[in-house]
């Protein structure tokens, strides 16, 4: 039945986004998040920022059986914030705080929308550096996965780049820049990547390694171990990725090194744990690999180089600019991983630090192998932060 002209009009329920969120749990500014999913998934899967986010836990039936006692539970005198898994119930909720007379907003899309939230971080280079390339670290923050474009005289190569290609084209296309190159670190496991797809829309070779015992359907070009590419030649401002084989996490695992000083890592090396290498059930041979990778392969790299990891544990793994990285010297003396003397004691070590991964691991696999999937099938398999290392094991 239409409205009557007379009725007064439904009330608005005001809405944030995610990225207008973010800055202000990041900031601490005594934001209240009132999540009403209910046991389970509040348990699994938390929003997390740089400042610890206050949150009630009320489940949204708790407010449709008893909508006064549940109210009860919410704080007030407080900007309260409410988060469901993809923005619907907690807007119904948000509704009925409002008509109480209670503050309230809707966070939309919920946890979708936060587990595909990309926040692009500049990370600060030497002078030198600055001048011939910038070097973007690109935060999924729901799934700390972290992803890179870096840019040097109108040229641009992506690394580890999620399933959000679009989000990719415009970030580049803003900085005035096309895309030569995608580039994967290995085949992920946590999450799958975009790296296929963003190369077939523009039209640039993409390379991943999937390393020996995996069959890998996606068209690469070949990228050797040592193999340089050069970028930005065509204004004169010449960079050099090199392209650095180190299994372990994986059989294909590749690090590149960028200009020389910044190491863009993967799921090998964290900034406080190592690659969980039990993922394709062999912890013991591919532990065996990390050890030598994290040992020797690495070893001639100066000190000073700069690690750039594709995932992190948590926000104490952030720096002061917002960048998730640390120098190489550090890592070899702070990364209790690192400073294991022989092979046997590394895997027995990492073996005990590990848990069982969620089994969407293996769909996300054979998803970036080449094996199809819908979208729905995929926003499921990714939900949750990743699960990667080899300690708490980042990595996967
Ligand atoms: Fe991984």
């Amino acid at each position: 039945m239409a409205d009557s002209p007379t009725d007064p009009p439904e009330p608005q329920v005001p809405a944030v986004a995610v990225g207008d969120l973010l800055p202000r749990l990041d900031r601490g500014e005594g934001v209240l998040l009132l999540d009403v999913r209910n046991d389970e998934e509040f348990e699994s899967w938390k929003v997390e920022a740089r400042c610890p986010v206050e949150t009630v836990h009320v489940p949204y039936f708790d407010f449709i059986e008893d909508a006064e006692a549940a109210m009860a539970r919410v704080p007030r005198g407080r900007d309260v914030v409410v988060l469901c898994a993809q923005g619907g119930s907690s807007e119904m909720v948000a509704g009925m705080l409002q008509e109480a007379g209670i503050p309230a907003a809707n966070i939309e899309g919920g946890m979708i929308a936060y587990g595909v939230y990309l926040e692009p971080l500049r990370v600060p280079l030497a002078a030198a550096e600055a001048a011939r390339f910038e070097l973007w670290q690109v935060n999924r923050r729901g799934k700390a996965c972290l992803s890179y474009v870096l840019v040097s005289g109108g040229e641009a190569v992506v690394v580890d780049p999620s399933r959000h290609v679009e989000w990719y084209e415009g970030f580049v296309a803003e900085r005035r820049a096309r895309v030569v190159r995608v580039l994967d670190t290995h085949v992920h496991a946590d999450h799958v990547s975009g790296g296929p797809d963003l190369a077939r829309r523009l039209g640039v070779p993409y390379f991943v390694a999937a390393g020996e015992g995996f069959e890998l359907r996606q068209p690469v070009t070949p990228l050797g171990d040592g193999e340089v590419l050069r970028l930005g030649g065509r204004e004169g401002v010449a960079i050099e990725v090199r392209a650095m084989s180190t299994p372990g996490h994986t059989p294909g695992s590749t690090s590149y090194l960028v200009g020389g000083c910044s190491l863009l890592t993967g799921d090998t090396l964290f900034v406080s744990s190592v690659g969980r290498p039990d993922l394709g059930g062999h912890v013991v041979e591919w532990g065996r690999a990390l050890f030598e990778t994290l040992n020797r392969r690495l070893a001639d790299l100066p000190e000073g180089t700069v690690v750039l990891p594709a995932h992190y544990g948590g926000a104490s793994e952030i720096s002061e600019a917002g960048v998730v990285s640390e120098r190489l010297g550090h890592l070899r003396r702070s990364v209790p991983e690192m400073r294991i003397a022989t092979a046997e004691a590394f895997v027995e070590a990492v073996r005990g630090a590990i848990e069982d991964p969620p089994k969407a691991y293996a769909e996300i696999i054979r998803v970036n192998l080449g094996a199809p999937a819908s979208e729905e099938q995929i926003a499921e398999w990714e939900l949750g932060k990743n699960q990667c290392a080899a300690k708490h094991a980042a990595g996967a």
